[in-house]
């Protein structure tokens, strides 16, 4: 075969060229243009070519020697391109796509955590509704009818809107809770002490939005109804609650406060766990951090929620979870939370407690 024939099946050979393995081709790569490769050989023969043919020979042979590298170039991206399984032939030797394992977010593994804490003492999960009654919310939970947490400023009212309508049946009006005190209510109402329960879950607030205060929050409420339930067994659960999450270092305390729905009532404070009490920006250098509201299920509201208050007790406490994590986590802007950042997300797991 003349070198000039040679060539044309060549041209040929390589526009038909496909591949569809790595390996077949590296095959190609080394048929046509390895040391030994058609190609490359052709190259030897051209010495022998008459000189007044070599201009011609030489300008086809450099064209076949291009055409053959970009073929190889074409079939190689070809075989990088999409997934080996569309490729014909898997291969092997690819190393594997690595698998971003997903993680809970920070306000769940918190949430998690305090209801473990509790369900080792005998604590139930109890959940209600989020959009609630003003029976629930507000009225069995002894909040006076011109209470001021009924009002639209804290309030989101889902129906009717005009709440000064006066055919409107009060304790039929809904919105979202505005915490889940109301879940204590549903629970009294449906079973019979001894009554020992957490009820984690979302509340909202009309509250403008703000690293410290946001419109939607997460809440965990405790209750425990029954015989002789007294506030000392309420102060050594609460401070079960506090070592059990942020170590056996910390101590409460407990302030006189005011809730419609408990009296006594006392606000809890914790001892600074990011200070150690010492004094620093968190605790606002007074070495305490206040963590939750508690207090004696007010007889009233026993009453409302068809429990004889002449025979059982109780207490109640309530607190939230934004604040719980903002302790753990030292994140000191609440909006990031909810914001869905993955940078922000992905590093909360459950080893990143300091507890
Ligand atoms: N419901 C209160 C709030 O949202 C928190 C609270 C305080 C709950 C005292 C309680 C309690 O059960 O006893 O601010």
């Amino acid at each position: 075969m003349s070198l000039k024939d040679r060539i044309e099946k060549l041209e040929a050979e390589i526009a038909a060229a496909a591949a569809k393995t790595a390996e077949e081709v590296e095959r190609f790569r080394v048929s046509m243009l390895g040391r030994n490769g058609t190609v490359t050989s052709l190259f030897e023969e051209f010495k022998q070519v008459a000189s007044e043919e070599k201009r011609e020979f030489g300008q086809r042979m450099n064209k076949l020697k291009q055409s053959a590298q970009a073929r190889w170039e074409e079939m190689k991206s070809g075989i990088d391109q999409g997934p080996a399984s569309e490729q014909g032939e898997t291969d092997p030797t690819r190393p594997a796509l690595g698998e971003s394992v997903g993680s809970l977010h920070p306000i769940s593994i918190v949430r998690q955590r305090i209801i473990d804490v509790f369900a080792r003492i005998g604590y139930t999960v109890s959940q209600g509704p989020e959009v609630e009654d003003d029976h629930h919310n507000f009225s069995a939970l002894n909040f006076a009818p011109d209470h001021p947490a009924r009002d639209m400023q804290d309030t989101f009212f889902v129906e009717p809107l005009d709440r000064s309508n006066q055919e409107i049946d009060p304790a039929k009006v809904l919105a979202l809770r505005t915490h889940t005190s109301s879940v204590q209510v549903r629970v009294m109402e449906n079973s019979k002490p001894p009554i020992r329960t957490i009820s984690p879950g979302r509340v909202y607030r009309n509250e403008a939005i703000s690293a410290r205060a946001h419109c939607m929050f997460h809440q965990v409420e405790g209750l425990y109804v029954d015989k002789g339930v007294s506030f000392a067994e309420l102060k050594g659960t609460l401070d079960y609650f506090a070592k059990s999450i942020f170590g056996p270092n910390v101590a409460i305390r407990m302030r006189p406060s005011y809730f419609p729905f408990t009296e006594p009532s006392a606000e809890v404070d914790m001892s600074c766990s990011i200070c150690e009490g010492k004094g620093c920006n968190v605790c606002k250098h007074s070495g305490w951090v206040e963590i939750m509201g508690c207090g004696m299920v007010d007889p009233a509201v026993l009453k409302n929620c068809g429990i004889d208050p002449d025979v059982y007790s109780g207490f109640a406490f309530g607190m939230g979870v934004e604040r719980i994590a903002q302790l753990l986590y030292r994140v000191p802007d609440l909006r990031l939370y909810w914001e869905n950042d993955v940078r922000f997300l992905e590093q909360f797991s459950d080893g990143a407690f300091r507890a």
